[in-house]
């Protein structure tokens, strides 16, 4: 009997070529959209069979949902170089900040400072608060589309009790100089809250090397994983210092003691989930941040900035605007294009089947792991065929 040769080793096979057959979207389509939501990868397919599967079998195995979501608390906590405890596990990024916008008092620093690129949840989350007394600053970038320090260092005071910023922007795909506005706030004893929406998974986030108090992210997009599963990191120092009045259950100190006649927040990040975990959700983002760290996130930032200075230099060629920051360390994922009617640019890229999306009037271009310079060509290719809707 013939023997086939065994494959050669994974890891030895740059990326994409290695992990290109574990996403099976990508047989059809030329799937460039991690900005909005990641690939669906075998592993996270199979995940969701495992819940349904157990679900059946077992009928309500309520200790391995709760062991699940203590692994996924764990296994966001390595990610981000946190402590299990300092994670509470949410069902969306606004869950989390919510709870911590309604846990902060606004008597004696009222002012909440925020960058136009955030997230609209983030700027309706803090003017809510406008009703408890917080007041909001807002503080626009300059032509660049970056925030520079100086327009921090001017809307940050005595009175600012936290300044809520973006890691890298949905709108533009610009980063924030984090160390800058941690450093910033630390001198007037302000709070920085982080949206790492779009850099975990696509990017090595350390929160304890950025310095940030708290952080809130989701596994939507480059994380692999699917809606319904998010995560709030509070800096251990700081877990009494919020009391969350948007609150439930899975927040108490002892849930399971059914205590209907008081509120005791955990004493640790807990205090700010909810009510019953996303358990189908926690069954695919535990496997989708598990193929991310099997691919690798360090190796796929450095992939993925190759491909973007690829597509960069093809949208200069042929005259378009890039409206990302061109610099390494000041973009993320993804990339911006100037259309003159973004709608027709998108359904024209869709129609030579590649997916991409849309905001502000930019086509958003967002590559991973799994993106090729063919497919960065293809998108070129479109592009070239589409000169007209360039601006
Ligand atoms: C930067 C950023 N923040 C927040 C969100 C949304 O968070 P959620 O819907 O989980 O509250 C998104 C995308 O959907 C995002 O890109």
């Amino acid at each position: 009997m013939i023997t086939p040769n065994p494959p050669s080793p994974a890891a030895v096979q740059p990326l994409p070529d290695r992990i290109r057959h574990r996403f099976p979207i990508l047989e059809r389509l030329v799937y460039i959209n991690s900005c909005s939501q990641g690939a669906l990868s075998d592993s996270v397919r199979e995940a969701y069979e495992a819940y349904l599967h157990d679900w059946d079998e077992h009928g309500a195995p309520w200790e391995y949902w709760v062991e699940r979501t203590e692994a996924a608390r764990a296994s966001f906590a390595r990610l981000v170089n946190a402590d299990p405890d300092e994670i509470a596990v949410t069902t969306s990024l606004s869950a989390g900040v919510s709870a911590l916008a309604t846990g902060l008092r606004y008597a004696r620093r009222s002012k909440i400072v925020v960058t136009d690129l955030e997230f609209p949840t983030i700027g309706q989350i803090w003017h809510a608060q406008a009703a408890r007394g917080a007041r909001v600053e807002h503080v626009a970038p300059a032509e660049d589309g970056v925030v520079p320090l100086e327009r921090f260092e001017r809307a940050i005071d005595e009175d600012t009790a936290l300044v809520s910023i973006t890691h890298v922007s949905y709108r533009t795909g610009a980063t924030t100089d984090v160390e800058g506005v941690v450093e910033l706030a630390r001198q007037r004893g302000a709070l920085v809250l982080l949206d790492a929406y779009q850099t975990v998974g696509s990017m090595p986030v350390d929160v304890r090397g950025l310095g940030v108090d708290f952080l809130a992210a989701g596994v939507l997009k480059y994380l692999l994983g699917s809606a319904g599963l998010a995560f709030f990191y509070c800096r251990r120092e700081l877990f009494e210092r919020a009391w969350p009045t948007a609150t439930g259950w899975f927040a108490d100190q002892d849930i399971f003691q059914m205590d209907v006649h008081d509120y005791s927040p955990s004493p640790t990040a807990r205090r700010f989930q909810s009510g019953t975990p996303p358990i189908p959700a926690i069954y695919a983002g535990i496997a989708g941040i598990e193929l991310m760290q099997e691919i690798g996130i360090a190796e796929t930032r450095e992939h993925v900035l190759e491909l973007n200075e690829r597509l960069i230099a093809g949208v200069d060629e042929l005259g378009g605007t890039v409206v990302t920051p061109r610099q390494r360390d000041r973009h993320g994922a993804l990339i911006c294009i100037r259309s003159t009617n973004v709608d027709d640019l998108v359904s024209a890229l869709a129609s030579d089947g590649i997916v991409t999306s849309s905001r502000d009037g930019n086509l958003r271009v967002s590559a991973h792991s799994y993106n090729s310079t063919d497919d960065v060509d293809a998108v070129l290719g479109a592009l070239a065929r589409n000169r007209d809707l360039l601006a």
